[in-house]
């Protein structure tokens, strides 16, 4: 090919950004793909693509002369440092106008910051959240840009050709200013943790406490997906309850460790929530959950000491189905979390993100998609500005037909000795959530007795302080 005939160059050819190129080229555009390893230059080099072409290159200016102009770049590197060093490589040989785009997963406030120093040379930094692992990198994931919008606008033929598509609509949009996009990928693994901690509390109800084997778990789940709970979580962890074990004659997940690791995104997720003041305890929770499963000797020796002697269920139909209700139920509330979150977010940090571009994109492609987001994507379109799901009288219809339910299956798991702790945070968040009167009122009274920090009263204005000593004496 001539100079300055490419349309996208990718800094990271590891197996997200080498998919994602194959990607682009088979939907007819010529993309370069540069990494420090040679070998996954030499790989990309091997590829081929009957619509359009990939070439690996060997160094990055090589690229910037390949580029047509303005360029633009994307990294897929691991987030951090390696962003910052590729960022400053790049910015002497990018010319104004050029877009540089973060494809990774990072943290937002560091998206921002170097969207002002890029901006500082007319180059237009864009934070873009992709979700949905390697298969969607090659087939289609969910895209959350945000950032300059002229720059989206150059982007958006691109993205909407690469991305997922539901009922003929490509799942990405403009998400918003500044890091939005990072901010709103962010979310989307909280609500990813929450959902993944929940469907784990069901799947050890009914192996620890029913006594299950993975071929009936993969009944229910596989049943479970074909219903209102549709997704794309369900479905693998399905086929997951499938695979026997290549070194024994166990299933798979029998052998598998039960520490579970994480790489950040959804501890960002509750520290930023703890910072916009918005509660997402079954994020919070999941969090927790995953750090303490690490505690794997702490476990063994509390085990020893307190052997819990836990109550065997059984009616595994019934338990069956009042399991289901409860991580429908559960799975509602924390995509209500996550979305307050984003709308809390979206005003505060001044972000202006539109939330039933956001349902509608996560609709197809990424880790939650969910046949939830249906319907989530309408009340969104009738109410742009709802700041709580709990809020809409059809999620209302629907929590409160799911919670008796719920209850029942929490209260005889949580009598039996079994942990839940995902899907009761669910629970008792919609409890305090639909309390006119919360006991917050005693917290206040406590506050004003030993640190004179002042209460309001519910019949006058104002802020009052009482010498509590001295009026009870
Ligand atoms: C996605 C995922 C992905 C994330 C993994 C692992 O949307 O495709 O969110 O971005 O890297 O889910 O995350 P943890 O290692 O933190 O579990």
């Amino acid at each position: 090919m001539e100079n300055r005939q490419y349309q996208l160059g990718m800094i990271g050819l590891g197996t997200m950004g080498r998919n994602l190129l194959l990607n682009l080229a088979d939907h007819g555009y010529h993309v370069l793909g540069f990494d420090q390893d040679p070998t996954k230059v030499q790989l990309l080099n091997n590829s081929s693509s009957a619509a359009g072409s990939v070439k690996g290159v060997g160094d990055v200016q090589e690229m910037i002369r390949l580029l047509e102009t303005p360029r633009k770049i994307m990294m897929l590197v691991p987030a951090g440092k390696p962003v910052d060093a590729v960022t400053d490589e790049l910015l002497p040989l990018l010319a104004p106008g050029d877009i540089l785009i973060d494809g990774g997963n990072s943290f937002y406030c560091d998206t921002q910051r170097r969207i002002e120093k890029c901006a500082a040379q007319q180059i237009h930094f864009m934070g873009i959240g992709i979700s949905g692992g390697e298969k969607g990198a090659r087939y289609g994931p969910s895209i959350m840009p945000g950032g300059d919008e002229a720059a989206y606008e150059a982007l958006k033929p691109m993205l909407e050709a690469v991305a997922a598509k539901v009922n003929g609509s490509p799942c990405v949009a403009y998400l918003g200013k500044g890091a939005a996009g990072h901010f709103v990928k962010m979310v989307h693994n909280g609500i990813e943790y929450a959902i993944m901690q929940m469907i784990s509390e069901t799947y050890w109800i009914f192996r620890d406490a029913l006594k299950l084997q993975p071929e009936a778990l993969h009944e229910i789940y596989h049943r479970w997906n074909q219903g209102p709970m549709q997704s794309f979580l369900l479905e693998i962890t399905a086929k997951i309850f499938q695979q026997k074990d290549s070194f024994s004659d166990h299933w798979l997940i029998d052998m598998i460790d039960d520490h579970a690791e994480a790489k950040g995104t959804g501890k960002w997720t509750s520290q930023q929530a703890m910072d916009l003041h918005v509660p997402v305890n079954v994020i919070d929770t999941a969090v927790a959950m995953r750090d303490l499963s690490g505690f794997a000797e702490e476990r063994k020796r509390a085990a020893g000491l307190y052997h819990p002697d836990r109550r065997r269920l059984s009616d595994s139909s019934l338990v069956a189905e009042h399991l289901h209700d409860a991580l429908y139920f559960g799975t509602i509330v924390c995509y209500a979390q996550g979305l307050a979150m984003l709308h809390r977010g979206s005003h505060e940090l001044d972000m202006q993100i539109p939330l039933y571009e956001v349902v509608r994109i996560w609709r197809g492609g990424c880790i939650i998609r969910s046949a939830l987001l249906d319907r989530f994507y309408t009340i969104y379109q009738q109410d742009p500005e709802l700041p709580n799901l709990l809020l809409h009288p059809e999620i209302a219809d629907l929590l409160m037909k799911l919670e008796h339910n719920t209850r029942q299956i929490l209260s005889i798991a949580l009598l039996g000795g079994y942990t839940l702790p995902g899907l009761v945070s669910a629970l008792s968040y919609f409890d305090a959530y639909r309390s006119e009167r919360l006991p917050a009122n005693l917290i206040q009274a406590q506050r004003d007795f030993f640190g004179a920090h002042t209460y309001r009263r519910i019949d006058r204005e104002g802020i009052f302080h009482t010498e509590w000593e001295d009026a009870n004496t």
